[in-house]
């Protein structure tokens, strides 16, 4: 196996949309944690958005606001390597081999793709399919340990591990076979409109969602609108999902458990928790979000980090490249 000092943690973010607090609970916020005992990848994953069709000048602008809130939510790009995918060719060129490591039927079963290619009918492309095994290439380049994501991506995890894990069987230890982390508490923040469904960026509903940039009386609103129960009290327990997903986002915003929030609003209504809820996370995002702005007026310094990041995460993935290619059998055209 390959030497390393300091155990691997890489997680990627698409550039479509814009962020919520679901990827910043559920994930972002978390990613600050690890830099001190592990060597971090973070990755805009500008080649996963082109599944779907994207027009080019918002691919662009996306990809420099979401390294630009990387940077704002916390992640230092001197302790963390931050980088663009297309920055980084190894990781089209890793997708192609394993991709001819992963079976049709296992692809079949994804059921990201089954719900991506229901909503995207008359644009289910071959990268659409093969999403997850550049996925898994992204994980595998840098020999990685551990990849904080939500539960959603879980299965595609599940088959890097196996694509690792068939390679490895085959050409003898290569990759790194890595684990999921995912943060308990806040794994999951729920639609606001329908708390059965998951927070998504991708959501039609606006109110369903709050965003990390949305300012404070968009978000007082928001949450003054979340769908609740008909009921009054401010209790987690079955049955009152709306309430028991806005205890959850106010509990992960002010590191309150349950049982405090219970105390805290026993005998009050409705109406007063969610407006605390909303200026907690308002208050929460507020620097979140002027540190985005000063970042966002700097180009060149977010256009250095980039340029390190890619000379960074490149250096570890040609390294994991020779060997992929040497245990295959590709030739190398000597000068
Ligand atoms: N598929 C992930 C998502 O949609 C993004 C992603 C791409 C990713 N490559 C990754 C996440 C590697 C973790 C590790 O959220």
């Amino acid at each position: 196996m390959m030497y390393k000092d300091k155990k691997v943690v890489f997680s990627g973010v698409q550039p479509s949309g814009v962020l919520t607090i679901g990827n910043y609970l559920g994930a972002i916020r978390n990613f600050t944690e690890f830099s001190d005992e592990y060597l971090c990848y973070y990755c805009v994953v500008d080649e996963h958005a082109i599944t779907v069709r994207q027009t080019p000048a918002d691919l662009r602008r996306r990809t420099y606001e979401t390294l630009a809130l990387y940077i704002a939510c916390g992640l230092d790009p001197e302790k963390n390597t931050l980088f663009v995918q297309s920055h980084v060719s190894a990781h089209a060129e890793l997708a192609w081999i394993l991709d001819c490591f992963t079976m049709f039927g296992e692809l079949s079963r994804m059921t990201q793709f089954k719900d991506k290619s229901a909503k995207n009918a008359d644009n289910i492309n071959a990268g659409l399919f093969t999403y997850p095994t550049l996925m898994a290439a992204d994980i595998l380049l840098y020999q990685t340990d551990m990849v904080p994501v939500g539960v959603d991506q879980k299965q595609h995890l599940e088959l890097a591990r196996d694509i690792a894990e068939r390679f490895n069987s085959v050409f003898g230890d290569t990759f790194v076979v890595p684990e999921p982390y995912i943060p308990k508490a806040t794994a999951k923040i729920m639609s606001l409109a329908d708390p059965s469904k998951k927070m998504s960026k991708s959501d039609e509903n606006e109110n369903a969602t709050v965003r990390i940039l949305d300012p404070k009386d968009v978000i007082i609103r928001k949450f003054k609108r979340a769908v609740t129960d008909s009921g009054s009290e401010i209790k987690y327990e079955d049955g009152k999902e709306g309430i028991k997903n806005l205890m959850s986002i106010y509990g992960a915003f002010t590191g309150k458990t349950m049982d405090e929030i219970e105390k805290e609003f026993d005998g009050k209504g409705y109406g007063e928790f969610k407006l605390a809820v909303g200026e907690a996370c308002a208050d929460k995002l507020a620097p979140v979000q002027s540190e985005f702005a000063k970042l966002m007026n700097d180009k060149a310094y977010l256009e250095d980090v980039m340029a390190k990041g890619a000379e960074n995460a490149g250096r570890a993935a040609v390294r994991t490249m020779s060997k992929v290619r040497r245990k295959i059998g590709f030739t190398e055209a000597k000068r």
